[in-house]
């Protein structure tokens, strides 16, 4: 492969590929701003600026490259045999006035920017910045502006780098934003009246190395050297998105993507990065419930489980069959775990899906572009895990049968042949339908979901469960990658994961009330489904979570 050299070290390029391209691949420092590698190059920073030697054709020796001019490396291609110099007296020069020219009218707001701790004007003013300004006059300063109904823009904050103006023209497609002005009067704006409004739109506050573009909802929230980032996957939609779940003290601060090229590649949609709000609803379910004489009250979780698999066992003992319902919001390893301990309590359990929410159809952006960033209208994680896994347990049983569809396990429910049902939810909102409240009546019913809701008002059993951040596992997604899922947060006080609660029932049909369900391991469940024909991929072809790469600090860290 050819080579070129960056401060002194060898590098491998591919035909094509930019000098600040490489630099980054093989972890060479160069300041940057404007370049990102999911938008067109402008090289309009002029930070990442290099002296650049290229030997001479005729004799070998190295010559300045251009006429010895500074050469931007977001811009210059690699050439064989190519020397870059970014740390040369010339090259620092142009970084030391590149960051004072961006600092004269940049406002010493750090102590309440959100940016701080994340901000590319902090890390390169400590690393390749004067330290002190000369500026005397005074700074120009521009308004804050409410660009759209998630977005702030703090516009004496902008660089100027265009990384936002981009991503609304190449990746969205919806062009909101533009550049108004010129010289010192230059401004990102909106159009009047077109706010930012995209569903791709919070994408362009990840994008913004400064903290000018800001997101609504993170605002004042949380120092960002608080958090803790917890490799997952988008638990809300189809998409199978690579996420951060970014968090403190057992609360979820924000969401934020997740390079995965083969997946989502920078960005997440709005209703990802926003809509994981109902893991911390006051009135999350907490803590088993049982019905006696009539009435729900709280019951230990040993009594709920005792309960459940009592009260199903004597439906199936009077010649009525149970069903299982599992939810597309659940995970591979819960589906399992319920589908077996259904059919350890009756072997010719019914085994079902819970309702696969669509809203509208698919979309791509920019609008038309074939491989664009996807938005899908499958609001559900794992509707293509969870069938897999039942179809499989189904096809292993002696009993087989089919996996029912949500519409034909209803018509299951009415037909009588049903006298129990374990029900599964973990939907972001109410998902209940008059048609299943009306199919349920005179049946023995397990409920299993996270918020309150008339299913759980009427079920005989409650066992309250926990989201997807507050437990591991894996999802399929719409395109049939397995991809593994790490837990965030602690689980909710008195709440347990499906998994839990599928080993807790079949511990308790196989082995009665001395039994001890082990803890759900879903390494171990994945091994244990990978056995069952059909499911060979829960060993082989799960993608497990790319953990973080501790980096060092470049600032010595103090003891306070
Ligand atoms: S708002 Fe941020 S991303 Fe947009 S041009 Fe300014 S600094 Fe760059
Ligand atoms: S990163 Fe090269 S000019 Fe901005």
């Amino acid at each position: 492969m050819p080579q070129i050299t960056i401060n002194g070290r060898v590098c491998e390029f591919k035909p094509g590929q930019l000098i600040l391209q490489v630099a980054n691949g093989e972890g060479v420092q160069v300041p940057q701003y404007c370049y990102h590698d999911g938008l067109s190059v402008v090289a309009s920073c002029r930070i990442c600026l290099a002296e650049v030697w290229m030997p001479d054709k005729a004799t070998g020796k190295l010559m300045p490259y251009m006429g010895g001019k500074l050469m931007p490396t977001c811009q210059t291609a690699c050439m064989e045999g190519m020397v870059v110099y970014t740390e040369s007296p010339k090259a620092v020069a142009n970084q030391k006035a590149v960051m004072e020219y961006l600092l004269i009218n940049h406002p010493l707001d750090c102590p309440v920017c959100d940016q701080a701790g994340e901000c590319l004007l902090q890390d390169y003013s400590y690393e390749y910045g004067r330290g002190q300004s000369r500026f005397e006059e005074t700074k120009v300063k521009n308004p804050k502006k409410d660009v759209g109904p998630n977005i702030y823009l703090y516009s004496d904050r902008c660089i100027m780098c265009t990384r936002c103006v981009r991503f609304t023209r190449e990746v969205s497609g919806t062009s909101e934003l533009c550049v108004s002005g010129r010289g010192n009067r230059e401004e990102i704006d909106v159009f009047p009246g077109q706010p930012i409004d995209n569903e791709l739109a919070g994408n362009v506050v990840d994008l913004c190395p400064v903290g000018a573009l800001l997101d609504k909802d993170f605002l004042f929230a949380q120092r960002v050297w608080f958090l803790k980032s917890t490799p997952s996957i988008d638990g809300l939609t189809a998409s199978g998105d690579n996420i951060f779940v970014e968090h403190n003290e057992g609360k979820v601060y924000r969401i934020k993507p997740r390079t995965n090229m083969a997946v989502n590649k920078w960005w997440i949609t709005d209703e990802v990065r926003h809509g994981w709000k109902f893991v911390q609803r006051e009135d999350r379910l907490s803590g088993a419930r049982h019905k006696q004489f009539g009435v729900q009250l709280a019951t230990e979780w040993a009594r709920g489980i005792s309960d459940a698999v009592e009260g199903l066992k004597a439906v199936s003992a009077k010649g009525k069959r149970i069903a299982v319902i599992v939810s597309p919001m659940l995970s591979c390893e819960d589906a399992y775990a319920l589908a077996k301990a259904a059919r350890a309590i009756d072997d010719r359990a019914f085994l079902a899906m819970g309702p696969i929410p669509v809203q509208g159809q698919d979309k791509t952006f920019p609008p038309g572009k074939a491989d664009g960033f996807k938005l899908y209208a499958e609001k559900c994680p794992n509707s293509r895990g969870v069938k897999r896994v039942l179809e499989a347990v189904s096809k292993s049983s002696p009993h087989g049968g089919y996996v029912a569809s949500f519409e034909q396990i209803i018509a299951q429910l009415r037909s009588n042949e049903v006298g129990g049902v374990i029900i599964t939810g973990n939907y972001p909102s109410n998902w209940i339908t008059g048609a299943l409240t009306q199919a349920l009546e005179g049946k023995f019913v397990v409920a299993l979901d996270t918020l309150p809701s008339e299913l759980i008002d009427r079920a005989d059993v409650v066992l309250p469960c926990v989201t997807w951040v507050e437990k591991a596992g894996c999802f399929e997604n719409a395109k049939g990658l397995i991809q593994a899922f790490e837990q965030a947060i602690p689980a909710r006080e008195g709440a347990r994961s499906e998994s839990q609660i599928g080993l807790d029932l079949y511990t308790q049909a196989k082995q009665g009330t001395g039994g001890q369900a082990p803890l759900a391991n879903p390494a171990a469940l994945r091994t244990e489904m990978g056995k069952l024909p059909g499911l060979e991929a829960f060993i082989t072809s799960v993608a497990l979570p790319v953990l973080p790469i501790e980096q060092a600090p470049a600032m010595e860290m103090v003891e306070l």
